[in-house]
Formats: C-alpha cells, sequence, structure tokens
C-alpha cells in the first residue's frame, strides 16, 4: 500500500481547498499506517467517523464557494459529494454494529479512487472558474 503524497498534479488552485484534500490524504496514509501494523481494525471506526465529519466539513465549504463563483459544475459536484457522504455513512453503520475487521480495505480503495478521480480530476476543473473570481 503506497503512501499518497501530495504533489502539484492534486492542487485545485485554491489554497484552502488544497488543505482540505490534504487532510483527508493525511487520514488515508493513517490508515495504511494502520493496515500496515495490524492496527486497522482498532481504528478504523474513528476513523470512518473522522472522515464522515470532516468531509461533510470539506464539501460544504466547498460548494459555498462553487456557489459563490455560480461554478456551472455545481450540480454534478454536490450529487458526486451526497453518494461519497452515503457511502461513508453505510460504512459508519456497519463500524456501529462491530464489523469494523472487514472494512479497512473497502474504506482504502474508496478514498484512494476518490482522491485520484475527485480531487484530481472533478475538482482540478473548478480552478479557472474560482481564480477567475480571486479564489486562490
Ligand atoms: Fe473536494
Amino acid at each position: 500500500m503506497p503512501l499518497f503524497e501530495w504533489s502539484d498534479d492534486y492542487s485545485v488552485g485554491v489554497a484552502g481547498m488544497d488543505r482540505h484534500h490534504q487532510k483527508i490524504f493525511d487520514m488515508l496514509n493513517r490508515l495504511h499506517a494502520a493496515m500496515l501494523q495490524g492496527k486497522a481494525v482498532d481504528m478504523i471506526g474513528n476513523i470512518i467517523r473522522e472522515l464522515l465529519d470532516y468531509t461533510k466539513y470539506h464539501f460544504g465549504e466547498e460548494e459555498k464557494l462553487m456557489e459563490r463563483v455560480n461554478y456551472v459544475g455545481l450540480a454534478e459536484q454536490k450529487n458526486a459529494h451526497g453518494k461519497f457522504i452515503s457511502l461513508i455513512e453505510d460504512y459508519k453503520d456497519q463500524a456501529d454494529k462491530g464489523m469494523g475487521a472487514f472494512l479497512s480495505s473497502g474504506v482504502s480503495t474508496l478514498l484512494t479512487d476518490w482522491l485520484k478521480s475527485h480531487i484530481g480530476v472533478m475538482d482540478k476543473k473548478y480552478q479557472k472558474a474560482m481564480n477567475a473570481e480571486g479564489i486562490r
């Protein structure tokens, strides 16, 4: 399981959002480190709860910025954010039921895909609209 190092390839051109995304990278790296040490079962529930709280906050802030600049991709983004939250909520329900031992690799895969395909592709598209309004 590789460590996910932040690079400019992931920058969305808005410093505040890059910081938020780096926190999500950090959560994935902590999960990977715990998996390598065989400790993921103990902490997966906490990671999932932290991820759920943080992504709700992050998506809210990101959508506010998109609204401010009348971003054309807002509806598509809200849809993707809603789907991601409901997947994490499903994992949280399973963790609450004591099924944590089975969740680490699914959460890891979900997050890895999210970093690559959402942040690395969909989020990068809002840079132009944000920067044009002085948000950078
Ligand atoms: Fe984002």
